[in-house]
């Protein structure tokens, strides 16, 4: 059921819901989209001397790898609203010794604090989704792009209906399908999810947007979105992948991180109901992997590249 969205409150609880795991939302991170930041940097086509905005930098994915490919003059900078990320964020370009070359700021997408025309290329990944007005958010991205200016933006989503990565993907996946069957595959963030809807009960809190709880394929919504805000569209994209997890710590681990709604609801629980429910949740993993199955974690990418008219 959709709840109704007080987007402050909304954009509160889901930043901070971020603070307590954000160790373990950059170890995931850098381990699952890295290569589908340098993905975003690519079709960006960043060059130097850029500015580049990141928004909804979380760790920095993103931003850092901008900061890499831009010359001598350029700048980067990732706007987040979880303190915890931003200062992850900026402790990792410290050392990779890109703190020159990069900033971050606390700040809402829905509101940024720039001046009209300040940014040559807007890059977001894996943040629209967690905006209650992303259409708010993309005519700000709009606002602060000089004419010409591109916009990279990507969202997790289901495959396009029609479409040959789509229809490639629906063909790999039949012999996980069986798995499946067989009772041989765990898949996030489904399984914890299933279990935390059982066990936990709802609380007052919103836990996802409207459009990240509307439907998984978001690909048409998006686009739509992107245009609606000023934006001509160049190009899109969509990619699948899949994930590997080895033990049941780690495909733990990875939703209650990565699952905005077990993330929410496991912080608001009390410790014995998350002791109980990740009892039974390590027990179901451990049957299914001594009938020698398997716990992934598919997630995917729609890249929306767009252009700022001149
Ligand atoms: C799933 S994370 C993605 C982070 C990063 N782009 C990545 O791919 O690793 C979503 C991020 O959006 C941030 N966020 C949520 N609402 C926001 C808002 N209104 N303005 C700016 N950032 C926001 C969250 O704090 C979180 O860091």
């Amino acid at each position: 059921m959709q709840k109704t969205l007080d987007s402050q409150t909304f954009k509160t609880c889901d930043a901070a819901s971020y603070n307590a795991l954000t160790e373990q939302f950059d170890f995931f991170t850098e381990r699952l989209s890295s290569s589908l930041a340098a993905r975003m940097v690519s079709l960006a086509e960043i060059g130097s001397p850029h500015s580049v905005l990141d928004v909804g930098t979380g760790t920095g994915v993103v931003a850092l790898q901008a900061a890499g490919k831009i010359g001598a003059g350029g700048k980067v900078h990732g706007i987040d609203l979880s303190e915890e990320m931003l200062a992850t964020a900026a402790a990792k370009a410290e050392r990779l010794g890109l703190a020159g070359k990069i900033e971050f700021s606390r700040m809402d997408a829905e509101e940024l604090k720039f001046e009209a025309q300040t940014f040559d290329i807007a890059l977001s990944l894996f943040a629209l989704l967690h905006f209650p007005n992303p259409l708010m958010a993309l005519r700000e991205i709009f606002r602060v792009l000089r004419p010409g200016g591109r916009l990279v933006v990507a969202v997790g989503s289901s495959p396009p209906l029609i479409s040959l990565s789509g229809l490639i993907h629906r063909f790999k996946i039949l012999p996980d399908l069986l798995r499946r069957s067989q009772g041989k595959q765990l898949v996030a963030p489904n399984f914890l999810d299933s279990l935390v809807e059982r066990h936990l009960p709802e609380t007052d809190e919103p836990e996802e947007s409207h459009l990240a709880s509307h439907s998984h394929n978001r690909t048409q919504g998006v686009a739509a979105l992107v245009q609606s805000a000023g934006f001509k569209v160049l190009q899109t994209d969509w990619q699948g992948h899949q994930a590997q997890l080895e033990t049941p710590e780690e495909f733990w681990e990875i939703q209650r991180t990565f699952s905005s709604i077990a993330r929410k609801r496991l912080a608001a629980a009390a410790p014995e109901k998350v002791e109980l429910l990740e009892r039974e949740f390590t027990e179901k993993c451990r049957t299914v992997q001594s009938r020698g199955g398997n716990l992934v974690y598919p997630f995917a990418a729609f890249y929306v590249v767009a252009q700022k008219p001149e």
